[in-house]
């Protein structure tokens, strides 16, 4: 329950009376006070709160995002803290239990690549996902700058069919074609889910490189009374390692610095495989179920409710750690107890906060959030082949 570029919905939001368009457009207009101070870093209340949408390029940002003077912290702590700030996620009850894996030694593409292996074989823990962050070496300026170029560590091919259409998933459309410009040889037999390689820059080098099938752990997924839904063959991995952000401690930035959670039903039931721009799989799931579609039925909302009792059940059953909506909100209001306990004030984005299920059957749905986001957090970062440095890397490859 970290956040990630895939989680929010699109939502009328009941506090601010607007119609988000997108998920990047939630907070516009929100009335948090966020210009009223000039330090751009700082988590003291009183001044100004970051930008938590912006996707910054450290090229750029960097200066920025490390002017906080403070006495830097034990990289734990601030991973730590990261999360503890991450105003999209509603998992943050745990923020405590994070493992943090100190990488910044790895020097070249091979060991970043060896400590990503190693960051899923520890965090998927046999099924009994651990949350981990491993921290490869911070920004310093483009020569040695680490990434990981994949939004996730494990993610779907999506292929791109003469036709127009999308074989797997339509958010990796791009990676797939970078990855295959690169020499990856996609499967014989092309599938819905293909695991992507992971590509990673190290200064002016990039390199492409495969998992090994050993350290991905997927579950198939299957309705308890529902039958044919297995047939449809669908599965998904058990560990949600985001790779794209910046760990922003306030005196580094980490441009390279991949952290999982465990999932919530909904990312993969309802976002992941119900989104017309995923796997759009509503209609297929309401026809397999004999549902009228012509009429005003709630077909989506039958189809999208059997979706996920099957990624519930299904992930119950193959010992893989995972949260209902229902529990995860809970679990939020507990975070935020603890964290007025503590005397800090809870910052939140509603809009991802809340599930995109039955959103109003949650207290989280209920309450209005302060969204100031403050250092150290997790913040979203350009793609590398959209900035001017990737793309002369990328042409030296191509
Ligand atoms: N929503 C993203 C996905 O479906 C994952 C985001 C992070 N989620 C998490 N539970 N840590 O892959």
């Amino acid at each position: 329950m970290i956040p990630s570029g895939t989680n929010a919905q699109q939502a009328s939001c009941p506090f601010s009376g607007f119609m988000q368009d997108s998920p990047m457009e939630a907070t516009k207009g929100d009335p948090t006070g966020k210009e009223e101070s000039p330090c751009p870093v700082s988590g003291d209340a009183g001044r100004r709160a970051l930008d938590h949408e912006k996707k910054r390029d450290l090229l750029e940002d960097a200066t920025d995002l490390c002017e906080n003077g403070e006495a830097s912290k034990p990289l734990e702590e601030s991973a730590r803290e990261a999360w503890r700030h991450s105003v999209r996620c509603i998992g943050r009850l745990h923020w405590q239990s994070l493992q943090v894996i100190d990488a910044r030694s790895a020097e070249d593409t091979d060991e970043i690549f060896e400590a990503c292996a190693e960051h899923l074989r520890q965090a998927t823990n046999n099924g009994k996902v651990t949350p981990t962050q491993t921290v490869f070496r911070p920004w310093d300026g483009p020569e040695r700058e680490a990434r990981i170029w994949n939004t996730q560590l494990i993610r779907y091919a999506g292929y791109r069919l003469p036709d127009g259409s999308v074989l797997g998933d339509p958010a990796q459309v791009k990676l797939t074609e970078l990855a295959m410009a690169l020499g990856w040889k996609a499967p014989s037999e092309p599938g819905a889910f293909d695991v992507l390689p992971l590509i990673i820059q190290m200064g002016e080098d990039l390199a492409i490189r495969e998992l090994s099938r050993r350290d991905i752990l997927e579950v198939q997924i299957e309705h308890p009374e529902h039958a044919w839904l297995g047939q449809l063959k669908l599965r998904w991995h058990a560990v949600p390692a985001i790779s794209d952000m910046i760990l922003a401690t306030g005196t580094e930035a980490y441009g390279c610095a991949p952290f999982n959670g465990w999932y919530m039903g909904t990312e993969i039931g309802a976002r992941n495989f119900g989104d017309e721009k995923r796997y759009n799989l509503l209609p297929t799931v309401a026809d397999r179920m004999g549902l009228t579609t012509s009429r005003n039925t709630l077909w989506k909302d039958h189809a999208l409710l059997v979706l996920n009792e099957a990624v519930l059940y299904s992930f119950e059953k193959q010992g893989v750690r995972l949260v209902s909506h229902h529990q995860a909100s809970k679990e939020f209001m507990t975070f935020r107890a603890q964290e007025e306990a503590a005397g800090r004030k809870l910052q939140a984005d509603w809009s991802w906060i809340v599930p995109p299920l039955s959103g109003s059957t949650m207290e989280v749905f209920h309450h209005s959030f302060e969204l100031a986001a403050q250092l150290p957090n997790l913040l979203p970062q350009r793609p590398a082949w959209e900035t001017e440095r990737g793309r002369k890397i990328l042409s030296k490859f191509l």
